[in-house]
């Protein structure tokens, strides 16, 4: 086959045999791939090909006829209006348009093809078994709607939809442009608007107005402005009223194609490359409400978690044995600092084989006595599951991997075009996916997950690697089995040559003496390295910018419309499994369809498998990637972040974004997962994580170690602000249940809570959780002051120190200086809540056992009023639950 059989080295203990001190490494001789086993040609991305037409130009757009209408709005037939552009596809010549009132909040647009060919299923339209596909509500009539579209055919059929006077989404001055393999529309948008959402990307609350959003759920770590995991079409905007009330609506396009969003200055285009158009459009008008009609009306409502999810998780890729991990438990208690549940990352499993125990360093025994251990203190275990299954040398009987054996019995992989498996690359070596759209395939996934248990009592599930990432292009195991185990065609972090000893922004200042040293390590490193570095870097690949239209035919790998996906080169086919690869449902459907939902489908299935391990338990599982609907099953960690400041004021608006993507248990790496942390960043971190829902400790094999106790400094300020996050889980309990009940979130924009202040518009460095708490985080190095804005001064709102219950004595619309010096965050309550509280014990369990305190703050006018929600904390169906109001009212 290819140049990439060349195995260029045999490496000896490498990364992957982590053992501090084996007696037989767990991974002996790894031959090393060839980088070029991950090449792929080289293109240009349609927005940075100055060359590219644009659809707008060239495209003559449709008319529409036989105008019909129905119950709940109105059909029509599209016609092309002219001779067709094929300019990024073939012009579909008919379409179908359906227009349908489904609440007086909610319209949708849908524009198909009229013809369906299930040969040519770029048309795909995601069943509703898959994520939510809202229909009619029961009693909506004509009557009453809050929205309104319009419609001309002059020049081509375009349309608008209005709230009142006020104009949310016009396609007028464009045309729609609907092709096999290409599909944009186009709508003006006011000067300077305020959109949020489009999740998942690492940047800004506030999307600006030049910037593209681009879907393509990639294995990279954190880029900023780039696509990353997942995928949610779906935005807010908020428009400011001069002396009225802000109006906020939402609009979702219901598609899982690669796609692009190009936010412009007047305008933001839609342009996917297959699929239809799909689009719902929220009336709000509240950001809040806009949220909750999001996810009660259309993906669906997000999981209620068990209690002890809210506790504090450590986890770090390098755990190298269970006494290490026992040690790490042990770290926590004496430090006086609460640990709910220990992680664990590939380095349990025999050579990186799911469910299975490595026999030298983790051996079931004595998994079952560290578990047993952990359980008896109330403490949790949750190992990570990848998304790969490795595929095994079929000539080498010592080599035979049961999972691999039972599902390629049942045909339960995904698969070539020509019906063999596909084989790409990760951990591993070789490796098939399970093909989610097989019907056979949930009980396979179950069937593992339960065998596994019963070995390994665990008590969630981690998800990686679910965009879903491959090491190579294609399907590069094909006749090369006997070649497994493999290495990466890349240097991991501890590898021989491979050099991380990046520390954060300010550390040669705050960390004198240690940087000093670090960097003459790295020296020393650097040159004895280089002789002994393995990979070569990645051969050089053709460029080109685009293929050709051809009528009948569906350009899979290399579709004419180039996206800017993150990956050198560009290409669809690259670091993933590629598009051409099929599945074996009825339509022989393909990733080119479905690359964007195999995160969200592996989470679904671990989510119903966990039903079976654990009947009537709510499961938890925790995914890379995701799509719209994932809440419902899933929580969501940001990923690959970095120990850098930047990464940290980041999490922020991810949350937030998540927040509207309906994924509220969201957390980040905390004190950063790429290179080095440092006492300060980790020590300001622990204390901004602890007001996320999901709180994880979590860092790259081969940096140094982050765990809260290993800096005093960390130290007391975890204990501090865990004392806190514990007093504060009945809240946070009660915000998950109004979120899983009502569609509310759970950490909240300050704009969403004082909506009426465009001053707020961006703010992504301070936060609210619930209605009730304002948190100002120190988000740069070496300060002992930040800046705070007191939301609502204005109109009388009251804000209270959380550590003093003094009245805050600020003025309105003005940056407020207060002192933060390092182990302190910033906390405010807002005048008008009532806080339940609980003393806070040392696990979720005992601290649930403590007495209640009951914390009034009240508003200018002297009331306030607050919730508590009760239950046991992890049954789906509950016996007995207990939902209280509570208010207090001025005599
Ligand atoms: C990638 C994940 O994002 C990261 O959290 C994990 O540590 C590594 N894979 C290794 O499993």
């Amino acid at each position: 086959m290819g140049p990439w059989r060349v195995l260029t080295a045999i490496v000896l203990c490498s990364a992957r045999s982590l053992a501090q001190t084996p007696t037989k490494p767990q991974y002996s001789a790894i031959p090393t791939l060839n980088a070029s086993i991950d090449a792929a040609p080289s293109l240009i991305p349609n927005i940075l090909d100055p060359t590219a037409p644009n659809a707008q130009d060239v495209c003559p757009g449709y008319k529409a006829t036989n105008v019909t209408n129905t119950i709940h709005g109105f059909t029509a037939n599209l016609l092309l209006a002219g001779k067709p552009c094929n300019v990024y596809g073939n012009d579909v010549a008919e379409l179908s348009l359906v227009v349908e009132y489904q609440s007086q909040k909610r319209l949708s647009v849908k524009v198909f093809p009229k013809y369906l060919a299930p040969a040519n299923s770029s048309q795909y339209i995601i069943p509703a078994f898959i994520t939510g596909l809202p229909d009619v509500d029961e009693g909506t009539t004509l009557l009453g709607n809050e929205l309104n579209l319009t419609w001309s055919n002059e020049p081509s059929f375009q349309f608008e939809i209005s709230r009142g006077s006020e104009r949310i989404f016009s396609t007028v001055g464009t045309v729609i442009v609907f092709e096999d393999q290409f599909l944009e529309l186009v709508t003006s948008m006011i000067p300077e608007y305020n959109v949020y959402g489009l999740a998942e990307h690492i940047g800004n609350f506030r999307l600006g107005n030049n910037l593209t959003r681009t879907f393509y759920a990639a294995d990279d770590g954190n880029p900023i402005d780039s696509n990353v995991y997942g995928t949610h079409p779906m935005y807010l905007e908020t428009r400011y009223k001069m002396g009225s009330d802000s109006l906020s609506h939402g609009v979702y396009a219901r598609n899982a194609h690669a796609q692009e969003w190009l936010l412009r200055e007047n305008s933001i285009t839609y342009r996917t490359i297959g699929g239809s158009f799909d689009l719902y459009f929220l009336s709000g008008p509240t950001p809040k409400k806009v949220i909750a009609q999001y996810q009660g009306g259309i993906v669906g409502l997000p999981a209620m978690q068990m209690y002890w999810v809210l506790g504090f998780h450590q986890c770090r890729w390098g755990y190298q044995n269970w006494t290490v991990m026992q040690e790490v438990v042990d770290g926590y208690a004496n430090a006086g600092i609460q640990l709910e549940t220990l992680w664990n990352d590939i380095d349990y499993m025999d050579q990186y084989r799911d469910f299975t125990n490595g026999e030298l360093n983790f051996p079931v025994p004595a998994g079952q006595a560290f578990l047993e251990k952990l359980r008896a203190a109330g403490q949790h275990y949750v190992p990570i599951v990848d998304s790969n299954i490795y595929a095994p040398d079929p000539g080498n009987a010592s080599d035979a991997y049961d999972t691999f054996s039972r599902g390629a019995t049942q045909r339960v992989f995904i698969q070539n075009p020509d019906e063999s498996f596909y084989y790409g690359d990760n951990w591993p070596g070789f490796s098939v996916w399970p093909d989610f759209l097989n019907p056979v395939t949930q009980d396979f996934w179950t069937n593992e997950l339960i065998a596994w248990y019963r070995d390994i009592p665990y008590d969630g599930i981690w998800i990686d690697l679910s965009e879903a990432s491959s090491f190579c292009v294609g399907s590069c195991g094909t006749e090369n089995l006997a070649t497994n185990p493999a290495h990466p065609p890349f240097l991991l972090p501890g590898d021989p040559g491979m050099i991380d000893y990046t520390y954060p922004e300010s550390f040669n200042i705050t960390n004198v003496t240690e940087a000093a040293s670090a960097i003459s390590a790295s020296a020393s490193q650097a040159s004895s390295v280089s002789a002994t570095a393995t990979t070569s870097s990645t051969p050089p690949a053709s460029t080109f910018t685009r293929t050709v239209p051809t009528p009948g035919v569906r350009q899979l790998d290399f579709p004419p419309y180039v996206i800017n996906n993150f990956f050198e080169g560009h290409a669809l086919v690259k670091n993933s499994i590629a598009p051409n690869a099929t599945h074996s449902d009825a339509y022989n459907t393909t990733e080119y369809e479905m690359h964007n939902l195999f995160g969200h489908l592996i989470s679904n299935a671990t989510y119903h498998a966990l039903l079976q391990v654990f009947p009537n338990r709510r499961p938890f599982t925790v995914g890379r990637s995701q799509f719209a609907g994932s809440g419902n099953f899933t929580a969501h960690w940001g990923g690959d972040n970095y120990s850098k400041w930047g990464s940290m004021y980041f999490s922020i608006s991810q949350a937030l974004q998540f927040a509207v993507a309906g994924i509220p248990m969201f957390g980040v790496d905390t004190c950063g997962f790429a290179g080095n942390t440092d006492y300060e960043l980790c020590s300001r971190w622990m204390q901004l994580s602890a007001f996320f829902p999901f709180y994880r400790n979590h860092n790259v094999i081969a940096s140094i170690a982050q765990e809260a106790y290993v800096w005093s400094s960390v130290a007391d300020a975890t204990r501090t602000v865990m004392q806190i996050r514990f007093s504060l889980l009945p809240y946070f309990y009660t915000l998950f249940y109004q979120a899983h009940f009502l569609g509310e979130t759970v950490m909240r924009a300050v704009a969403w809570e004082f909506p009426n202040d465009p001053q707020l518009a961006g703010v992504d460095n301070q936060f609210m959780l619930g209605s009730c708490l304002l948190i100002t985080p120190v988000l740069v190095p070496q300060a002992e002051t930040v800046k705070t804005v007191f939301p609502g001064l204005a109109e009388k709102t009251t804000w209270y120190d959380w550590y003093t219950l003094k009245t805050v004595d600020a003025e309105a619309g003005v940056n407020t200086t207060i002192e933060a010096p390092l182990g302190h965050i910033p906390i405010f309550i807002k005048g008008g809540s009532i806080l339940p509280l609980q003393q806070p014990g040392n696990t979720t369990k005992t601290s649930r056992q403590n007495p209640f305190n009951i914390l009034i703050a009240l508003d200018s006018g002297g009331s306030a009023s607050g919730s508590l929600y009760l239950d046991d904390g992890e049954s789906l169906v509950q016996e007995e639950s207990k939902y209280i109001e509570v208010k207090s009212e001025s005599a």
